[in-house]
């Protein structure tokens, strides 16, 4: 589970010397305002952080974050968060000059397979701001439904925002269960 490779994208572990090209990608106020947990202006120590958090989450088995390669350069992040034992949420990026390109459509379905093959997912969240027309539509593409709605605060708006939530495939999940956070 190194790395996945898809039609055009190879997905893979961040690196500690990916902080200066992961900062590059998403210090983007256009990017980063549609995303929860992440602080504006993003500098190259929230990068170095958050590969360290990644490497231990990976460690415990509590999250699978990858970095999105497209001819070399680092496009965008993808990863998966553990909720419960086979209960997964997903989250994404993609820097704006790659923006419509079907990237994001290309990577949630390979970590959809990764979701189910490896980790035997029984479900696989996900939540985007209300506004967030790009995301809803990636979820929709990649076969996600509409739930419910709630709230979730924004690093990066210092706010909450109203969310959509989305589970896909619930399989053996129960569809009432609580997504709220
Ligand atoms: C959301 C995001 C990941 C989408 O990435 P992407 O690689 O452009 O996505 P895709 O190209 O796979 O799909 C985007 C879809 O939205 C459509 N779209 C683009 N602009 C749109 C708009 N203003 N309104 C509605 N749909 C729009 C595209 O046409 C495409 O649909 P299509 O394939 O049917 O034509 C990217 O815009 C992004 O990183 N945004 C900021 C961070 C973010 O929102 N992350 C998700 C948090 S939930």
């Amino acid at each position: 589970m190194d790395s996945i490779t898809t039609a055009r994208l190879t997905l893979r572990h961040p690196k500690p010397n990916d902080a200066p090209a992961i900062t590059r990608a998403i210090n983007d106020w256009e990017v980063v305002r549609w995303l929860s947990r992440v602080p504006y202006p993003y500098q190259q120590t929230d990068a170095a952080e958050f590969i360290d958090r990644s490497e231990i989450a990976w460690a415990e088995q509590n999250a699978f974050r990858f970095v999105i390669i497209l001819k070399s350069e680092i496009v965008g992040g993808i990863g998966l968060e553990r909720h419960d034992k086979s209960l997964f949420d997903l989250g994404y990026w993609i820097t704006r000059q790659h923006w419509s390109k079907g990237i994001a459509t290309e990577a949630v379905f390979a970590i959809i397979d990764l979701a189910h093959e490896q980790l035997a997912a029984s479900g696989i969240t996900a939540s985007c701001h209300e506004e967030n027309q790009r995301s809803e539509k990636v979820l929709l593409k990649t076969n996600f439904s509409r739930v419910g709605t709630g709230l979730r605060f924004s690093t990066a708006l210092g706010k909450k925002v109203a969310e959509i939530q989305f589970l896909r495939d619930p399989a053996d999940t129960d569809r009432s269960i609580s997504l709220s956070r």
